[in-house]
């Protein structure tokens, strides 16, 4: 933080750029250790969590403090999946939107549209503010599968009342069931996106619902955040880079020639983490086994090769891989086109957007911070007529 001088009215004032190192809030959600590179949600390792936990436990722990009971489970995982239907008139406007645009844009109309018909609408107590966001965790997937099948010429596949959330959703985008392995490691990747912190798009659901308005309003800000490349649009560009290169020999010169030109290498560098971010660590095992299951390395190869090269170049400046590194590799084999890596991030992260909201507004004050003015002191008006 760089000390900048005195403000008139203010006192001294101190300058962080992208905020680095500022604390906005107090939480007991999560915690990142970025040095040792660990990551608890509510106190459990994260590893416990992608080893034990499914979406829906960890969604439930994540909102409410603790790890459900039973019971608790039972009728929360019930709710959810009474509740991934989409109103009539979003799926007819769903089958209206043009094909080529971003999924991420088709999701922020989406869920914009949607909140037009929650029946909690005008709500605005604890439980009714719980449904809304408990509605719009469980319709995410259910506005991008569709959205997915209508502009590949497909029929809509509905919701399956028997699968859970991650099974579900590979249901209604391939029109069949996964198999048991495939949900479980979508499940996990689930468990691992859905929470972490004040990342740019938890932050920018806090700072729109700060102001006191809706929840959905805030997670059309966090969706919108998600979407750019130094965030969760990183994902989709890591394949892009990977088929670029092409193959595995090529990595080294593509990484050195691109840091030579100062440009970066997605999926690694992280704001918090300065050694290897421990999400990365479980999705590239399973990046491995699914390569090896289904006989193609061609990707994860690629992958390690950059890796190697970019922890030897920059590994002394903290630049590990991050979460988007190898999580495009695991989505590739279960079949999940490249453009929707970004909006099955933000149907994780869905939750962790919701829970920060809920913590924050209990104890509200508005985000209101200030830039330091560097213009001119002074500057004549000139009229129209006389600017040249
Ligand atoms: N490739 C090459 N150099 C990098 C990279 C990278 N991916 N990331 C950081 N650096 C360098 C950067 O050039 C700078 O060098 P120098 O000090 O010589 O100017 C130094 O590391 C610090 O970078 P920074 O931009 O000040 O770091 P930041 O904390 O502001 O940005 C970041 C964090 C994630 C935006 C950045 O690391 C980045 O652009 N990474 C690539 C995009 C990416 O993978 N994003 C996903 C982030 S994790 C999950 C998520 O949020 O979705």
């Amino acid at each position: 933080m760089v000390e900048m001088g005195v403000l008139e009215d203010s006192g001294t004032i101190q300058y962080s750029k992208g905020l680095e190192g500022v604390i906005a809030a107090l939480s007991s959600i999560s915690a990142i250790d970025g040095k040792q590179g660990k990551l608890i949600y509510r106190g459990i390792p994260i590893e416990m969590l992608a080893k034990y936990s499914t979406y829906e436990e960890t969604a439930y722990l994540l909102l409410y403090g603790e790890l459900p009971t039973k019971s608790q489970l039972e009728e929360f995982s019930r709710q959810m999946r009474e509740l991934r239907y989409l109103p009539k008139k979003v799926e007819e406007c769903l089958k209206e939107l043009p094909p080529n645009p971003h999924p991420m844009d088709i999701l922020k109309v989406a869920v914009a549209h949607t909140a037009l018909y929650d029946p909690d609408r005008l709500s605005c107590c604890r439980e009714g503010v719980m449904r809304k966001v408990i509605r719009l965790i469980a319709q995410i997937p259910t506005m991008i599968a569709y959205y997915h099948r209508v502009r590949t010429g497909q029929e809509i596949v509905p919701p399956h009342p028997d699968l859970g959330h991650a099974a579900n959703f590979l249901y209604m985008l391939h029109g069949k069931e996964p198999d048991e392995e495939e949900a479980r490691i979508f499940d996990v990747a689930l468990i691992l996106h859905a929470e972490h912190g004040l990342n740019a798009s938890t932050f920018a659901a806090m700072v729109t619902a700060s102001t006191l308005s809706d929840i959905n309003s805030a997670i059309v800000s966090a969706i919108g955040t998600l979407k750019g490349p130094l965030h969760g649009g990183a994902n989709e560009r890591v394949l892009q880079m990977l088929d670029e290169i092409g193959t595995p020999d090529r990595a080294e010169e593509y990484v050195l020639n691109a840091l030579k030109e100062k440009r970066r290498i997605m999926g690694f560098g992280h704001r918090v983490y300065k050694t290897y971010d421990p999400r990365a660590r479980i999705l590239k095992e399973y990046a491995e086994y699914l390569s090896e299951k289904y006989g193609d390395r061609r990707w994860i190869s690629i992958g390690e090769k950059i890796e190697e090269v970019m922890i030897r170049e920059l590994g002394k400046k903290g630049i590990f891989p991050n979460v988007d590194f190898y999580s495009g590799i695991v989505y590739h084999f279960l079949g999940i086109p490249r453009d929707l890596f970004t909006p099955v991030f933000a149907m994780a992260r869905s939750v962790g957007w919701a829970a920060h909201v809920c913590e924050y507004v209990q104890n509200n004050r508005i985000f209101r911070p200030r830039a330091y003015y560097i213009g001119p002191d002074y500057v004549e008006y000139v009229p129209i007529e006389q600017r040249r």
